[in-house]
């Protein structure tokens, strides 16, 4: 039985993610904090062979995470964790910055959670010499988005933590992929202001991303080819990257379009 956790499962990844995983020979412990679209979803899981397990544990408590990847390790630890679940915030209709609230809320889930996870786990599974950890991460880890300020910290945060989990781990025959993906159409994506290139569908996200974890890829980016641009950003000089995201329409004014 292969297990595999998925936190943000109620989300439009995490959904298709656990129908991609969905078959017989498979255990999945879905994580979410809406219980309907939970149950709803381990339904449908069960309907095409899966065994499914589901959690609310809090994961912004420390003792309620630590318990609860405690458990899941036992007797054994999972054969993969995606660390999925995550929020955005921008910086408002006319620019006027991200609430410092939001943005401290964002960087528990989408930072401080995944590397509370990854530590956690990360030991667990080397001490038994196997395991896969899945950090979701973004095109936006790239280069900071002036819409996004808060969220592209917390994914370029997320990409060196995963890179560096992989070099640590893989001498004990764990994997670290890192996620990158571009635009996918979810609640997230949807609310975020600005041009949204190369859209994809949530269930081709959760495919690619399946094949590149079965691969132990440790970069899963797509679509190509923004993908391509983005890595660009990261490497030309900055200010060449913040001229050429003006061009491209990524400049602050853009955040909420109330100037066009
Ligand atoms: N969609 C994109 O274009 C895109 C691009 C790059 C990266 N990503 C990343 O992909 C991941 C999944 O996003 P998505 O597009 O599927 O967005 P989504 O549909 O909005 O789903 C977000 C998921 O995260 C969960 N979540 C948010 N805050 C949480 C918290 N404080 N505690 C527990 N769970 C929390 C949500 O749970 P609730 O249902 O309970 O709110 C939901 O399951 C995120 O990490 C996101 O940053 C998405």
């Amino acid at each position: 039985m292969t297990r595999i956790v998925i936190t943000g499962a109620t989300g439009a990844i995490g959904q298709a993610l656990a129908a991609v995983y969905a078959r017989p020979g498979n255990q999945l412990i879905l994580h979410g904090r809406q219980r309907d679209v939970l149950e709803r979803l381990a339904d449908t899981c069960r309907h095409t062979g899966a065994e499914v397990e589901l959690s609310q544990a809090e994961l912004g408590d420390d003792d309620a995470l630590f318990a609860w990847l405690d458990s899941l390790c036992t007797p054994t630890v999972p054969d993969i964790v995606i660390i999925n679940a995550g929020m955005n915030i921008n910086i408002g209709e006319n620019g006027s910055g991200e609430p410092w609230e939001d943005a401290s809320r964002l960087l528990e889930i989408n930072l401080r959670v995944p590397m509370a996870m990854g530590n956690y786990l990360g030991k667990r599974m080397r001490a038994a010499g196997h395991g896969q950890l899945v950090l979701m991460s973004s095109l936006a880890a790239y280069h900071g988005l002036p819409v996004t300020p808060s969220y592209s910290a917390s994914k370029a945060g997320v990409k060196a933590y995963g890179e560096a989990l992989r070099g640590w781990l893989a001498p004990y025959g764990v994997g670290v992929s890192v996620v990158m993906p571009g635009y996918v159409s979810s609640k997230m994506c949807h609310e975020m202001p600005g041009p949204k290139p190369f859209l994809w569908q949530p269930e081709r996200a959760a495919k690619v991303i399946a094949r590149g974890i079965e691969r132990n890829r440790a970069r899963i980016s797509f679509p190509f080819p923004l993908n391509f641009g983005c890595w660009w950003l990261a490497v030309l000089p900055a200010a060449i990257s913040q001229r050429l995201l003006t061009l491209f329409g990524y400049d602050h004014d853009h955040g909420g379009g109330a100037h066009r």
